[in-house]
């Protein structure tokens, strides 16, 4: 069933770099509308299993490694067509593909440190959700 909401992080180096309330803003200004938001850190174990999908491709402990490396701020966010539009706005996997005004072409420095994670299914956005929030803490 299709859902009008996605999941987010702000990775480590998006976090580290100060460009938290840069994204948020732009996020905000693309309209989606906050349904729940916290900083926190992955254990090795966090990661791990949010990232489970993706254990057997050779990048998998480079990403774990990075994703744990300090806080991540994560969010649940809603608007209609939430998943593909919010890609829309992160733009590429690889910064260096990604199109002009996107948050990963302003704010991204490599394949590894692409600034922000997006989802890439109502599925899994709703999964990804349920990972980081529990139901009292979405509104
Ligand atoms: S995507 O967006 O899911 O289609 O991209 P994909 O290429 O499948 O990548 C899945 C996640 O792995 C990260 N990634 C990497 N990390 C470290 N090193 C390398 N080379 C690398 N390539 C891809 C990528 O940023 C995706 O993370 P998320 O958090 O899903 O954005």
């Amino acid at each position: 069933m299709a859902t009008n909401r996605t999941f987010t992080m702000l990775k480590p180096d998006a976090v580290e770099n100060g460009h938290t309330g840069a994204i948020l803003d732009k996020i905000n200004a693309a309209g989606f509308r906050i349904v729940a938001l916290k900083k926190t850190q992955m254990t090795k174990a966090n990661a791990e299993a949010f990232y489970a999908v993706h254990n057997e491709r050779p990048f998998f402990g480079e990403l774990v490694e990075f994703m744990t490396r300090g806080p991540v701020v994560a969010a649940i966010l809603e608007k209609d067509n939430a998943v593909d539009d919010f890609r829309t706005l992160i733009g590429a996997t690889n910064p260096a593909d990604a199109a002009e005004g996107t948050i990963r072409k302003l704010y991204a420095t490599s394949m590894g440190e692409n600034a922000v994670h997006g989802s890439d299914s109502d599925e899994n956005a709703q999964i990804e959700g349920n990972f980081h929030f529990s139901g009292r803490e979405q509104f």
